[in-house]
């Protein structure tokens, strides 16, 4: 990439739907890598010297280095909901607005969860492998057993406890009405709103562990919801229990997750997101009580078009120095070094 100064570095290809909002509206340039690579810091260091806005995805981190290179940089558009891949802190004290992409993949997450859910109860990978591999001989009474999502034979109410209940862990309580189950929140900065709901009750984290059958996260990563979850949690989960992560990996001490799932203190988990993505703990990938996503919760193709547009809509708006929807710390717009960067 040349020396000349432009408006956006995109720091990975992204879906066309976002590069036609970009297209005639400023000079954008997208890391030339290949799509399986991400550029790492010291490209990303070099380019944002020479951009006014990076347009960014939750491979690359944004870290203090990178923010403090530029002191015209209008901004981060971050392409996912998430931004725990920013140093937010910096960001802010430096006057820099950061934008995610809420909303548009809250159903397609949700979903997910869900697939998931059902996937690790049901044994859905194991048996696709079984019969797809030729081991299907006889239909037998007791093939591939695997355990009721929703009120089984006997009528009783399966527990679902959700661990953060924002747009997406409410996306969830949705799809658990048709299957029948009592479910239990946990989430202390939303306490009142759930009171409120109906067909959920509140829940704190040890009363949620010790009585859901399905325990399911949907917390942001910060430094208090990391690691969660992690020997003593899962030691008062169910031993019948699973749990399903499609927020964040460090929320589970991971190597603890392998340890539980191995001496079945819990019965399965269904993972989208890791600890240290994309490498997974020891021994994860090689247990059978498991199904392993690589994190493709908001992976439907309509809604990776709404999240790249909304991203380059947010870019804009930062580049005209408006205050940009979907900006994650807001307050910047009101420090006095965020009107020197744009002054
Ligand atoms: C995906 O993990 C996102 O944060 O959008």
């Amino acid at each position: 990439m040349s020396g000349k100064t432009y408006d956006v570095f995109v720091t990975r290809k992204i879906v066309p739907d976002g590069t036609a909002v970009l297209d005639n509206e400023c000079d954008y340039r997208i890391w030339p890598g290949p799509e399986d690579g991400s550029p790492d810091h010291a490209t990303i260091l070099r380019e944002v010297k020479k951009c006014r806005l990076l347009l960014s995805l939750l491979t690359e981190r944004i870290d203090k280095a990178i923010l403090e290179a530029n002191e015209k940089l209008l901004g981060v558009a971050n392409l996912a909901v998430g931004f725990d891949n920013i140093d937010m802190e910096t960001a802010t004290s430096l006057g820099i607005p950061v934008t995610n992409t809420p909303e548009v993949l809250t159903e397609t997450t949700a979903d997910l969860a869900w697939a998931l859910l059902m996937a690790v109860a049901r044994r859905i990978p194991e048996a696709h492998n079984f019969t797809v591999r030729g081991k299907y001989k006889i239909w037998g009474p007791s093939l591939l057993m695997g355990n009721d999502v929703g009120t089984g034979p006997r009528g009783e109410a399966k527990t679902l406890g959700i661990v953060g209940y924002g747009r997406i862990g409410q996306g969830v309580h949705r799809r658990a009405s048709g299957f029948g189950m009592r479910v239990l929140a946990y989430d202390p900065w939303v306490k009142e709103d759930i009171d409120k709901t109906e067909g959920v009750e509140y829940a704190d984290l040890p009363d949620l562990l010790a009585e859901s059958d399905f325990v399911t996260l949907h917390c942001n990563l910060t430094e208090e919801t990391h690691h969660l979850i992690g020997k003593k949690e899962l030691l008062e989960m169910k031993k019948t229990a699973y749990l399903i992560n499609t927020s964040r990996g460090p929320v589970v001490d991971e190597a603890a997750l392998v340890s539980a799932l191995k001496e079945k203190k819990i019965s399965g988990a269904g993972l989208d997101v890791y600890e240290d993505e994309p490498k997974l703990a020891e021994g994860l990938a090689e247990l059978e009580n498991v199904v392993l996503l690589p994190h493709i919760a908001s992976a439907s193709r309509a809604t990776r078009g709404e999240m790249a547009m909304m991203a380059a809509r947010n870019a804009l708006a930062l580049l005209r120095k408006e205050h940009a929807p979907n900006t994650v710390n807001p307050q910047v717009y009101e420090t006095e070094a965020y009107g020197k960067r744009t002054g």
